[in-house]
Parts: structure tokens; sequence; C-alpha cells
């Protein structure tokens, strides 16, 4: 339950625009005065009335640290020399920040990275921080979940068979795919796209729920940790709203499902992209610094008539910079 008296207090706070363009609300980032947090908007009208429900995104929490059994493991060893980013839990207080803004809503989704590298201190951190205060978040895989080297320059010791049953292990729920239907009118659906890439096991799942969606009128919502190619040439060099990490990224090619890739990966793809009267945001992290883009996307008319529509695609900023303010997105469904 949401204690609407505290959400009351909360939101008295000012808030100011912090970066955007407000002619073009889908680029603007805005700052809470007193808590620092940082968030963008998204606003999504389903049709199908009622109540909106809303929910919470945030990214790349990237929580760095070492218990006393991860320091007597050798591979570990050499990260923590080396990987000095957010070390000794220094992102604990920027989760804690997103983490409060997200409790005044109705749903949680975190975009991967949530570990640096794969420490059991890091484990114990994201249960603490995260599912032990509020045991619905969903939470999908970044590229970090699978490593236990960062700046070592060493390949990992371990086969990544084995780190991802121990990523699997450590996690609420399936990490390749998660779904979940948010007052009657959101499907969030939670993918792995690491590696640029979708996987056998998603096909039929993503299948299942797109029939539903299509059923019911869901507004589908796809969280992942990568961007997925918009499949414009001209989004080669995207420019960030807000840098923090690289100023340009190629969101055509260097990325999932990047222009040219096949098999499943491609398969997924098209599902999405040929499903976009459903698919009404794609919410990614993964570069670190804010980008908003729009995928090609396309559908079948009453008339049995391909249309093309654009698949908003906000790509959030991590949740540990500028200070450790926490960086939001709030997703609206009307
Ligand atoms: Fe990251």
């Amino acid at each position: 339950m949401i204690d609407t008296e505290a959400k009351k207090k909360y939101f008295d706070q000012g808030v100011e625009l912090f970066d955007g363009d407000p002619a073009k609300p889908e680029t603007c980032i805005y700052r809470l005065t007193e808590s620092g947090v940082h968030f963008r908007l998204h606003e999504i009208d389903s049709g199908l009335g009622g109540d909106p429900v809303e929910i919470v995104q945030f990214t790349d929490v990237h929580f760095n640290f070492c218990n006393e059994k991860d320091r007597e493991n050798r591979e570990l060893q050499g990260t923590l020399e080396k990987r000095k980013w957010l070390s000794n839990a220094a992102s604990v207080v920027s989760c804690q920040k997103a983490m409060e803004y997200a409790s005044f809503f109705d749903q949680t989704v975190i975009t991967g990275d949530i570990l640096d590298y794969l420490s059991d201190g890091a484990i114990d951190l994201m249960w603490e921080h995260i599912w032990n205060v509020d045991p619905d978040v969903l939470c999908a895989v970044g590229g970090h979940e699978f490593t236990r080297q960062v700046q070592t320059g060493m390949p990992d010791q371990t086969s990544f068979s084995s780190r991802r049953a121990t990523v699997q292990a450590a996690w609420k729920h399936r990490i390749d795919y998660v779904s979940k239907i948010v007052g009657d009118k959101a499907m969030v659906i939670v993918m792995d796209n690491n590696y640029a890439s979708f996987y056998d096991s998603q096909v039929e799942p993503l299948r299942a729920d797109l029939a539903l969606a299509r059923e019911k009128g869901y507004a589908v919502l796809l969280f992942m940790h990568e961007p997925i190619s918009t499949g414009r040439e001209a989004d080669r060099a995207v420019k960030a709203i807000h840098v923090y990490d690289g100023e340009y990224y190629d969101i055509y090619e260097k990325c999932c499902a990047g222009a040219h890739s096949g098999g499943v990966t491609a398969t997924v793809y098209r599902m999405i992209t040929e499903n976009a009267d459903l698919v009404r945001g794609i919410y990614v992290g993964h570069l670190h610094s804010a980008y908003y883009t729009e995928v090609i996307g396309s559908y079948l008319d009453e008339s049995e008539v391909r249309r093309e529509k654009m698949i908003p695609q906000f790509v959030l900023e991590g949740n540990p910079y500028d200070k450790h303010c926490g960086h939001v997105l709030k997703i609206t469904v009307r």
C-alpha cells in the first residue's frame, strides 16, 4: 500500500528543470530540490480508462562491494584492487534515494548492472536495499552481473554457464524473461538482452504475452538492459540529452539487435517492432548517459494493412551519477 500522507509530504518539495527541451517532454530531466532525485516522465494512454498506473524505472546501480568471503577469492582480489568507481558500497545512497521515490508508485523495475561485478557482498546489498525493501521489484540483468573481472584486463576464470547459474540462484525471479500485469492496464515485460542479443527461451513467453495483451488491450512496456536498434541509419550517432559517460552512441548497429543481426535476436526484434500498437515503450540503461530515441515499428490495422508507428525508447542515465542523487523514470499509463 502506498502511504499517501508520506507521498504528499515527499512531493511537497520543489521541482526544477535540470536539462532537456520543454517543447519535447521526452527529453526533459527534472530535479527534486530537496531529495535531489532526478526524474524523467513518460505518459501513455492505454484507452482503457480508470485509475492511472505508475511505474518507476531506475538503472545501473553498480553495487561494488566484497564481503570477507569475497576477499579470500583470488579473482575478486584483482578486481577489488583495480576497480575504484563506487567501491566500498558507495552506490547504496543513490539506490536508497531511487527506492524512496519509487515507493510512492505501483511498480518498480531496475534495468540491470545492479551488481558492478559478481560478488556475494554485492548480491547481499541487492537483497538488503531492493527486495527486502520491496519484494515486488522486477530486476533485469546487465552485463556486469555476469563477470568477476572489471578493469583487470583479465578474462573470467570460470565458465559463463557457471556464472549465469550463480546469478540465477541469487535472483528473485527468472532472469531471462518475466512479465506482470500492473493495475489491469500495463503489461510489464523484463528481458535479458545482454551481449546485443535475444534468446530462444524468450520467444514463446513473449508470443503468449503479446497475444494476451492484444486480447485485453494492455499497454506493453518492455524493460531491458541494452537499447535496441532504432532501425534508422541516422541513429549511428545519437546525441545524449545529458552526458555522464559518452556523448554519442550508435543505436542503429552497435546495440541489441543492431542492423544485420540474425537468428533468434532478429526474430524477437521483429516480434517487438511488428507489434508497435501494443508495445508502447522500451526502457533501458547500459549507456550511463541520458538519451531518447524512437524505434521504427509497425502494426496491422483493422484492414490487415501494415502501418508504421514509432516506439519510444528511453535510455535512462545511471543511478549513481551527479553526487549519488538517484535517477528515475516515471511511466504513467492512463
Ligand atoms: Fe552500467
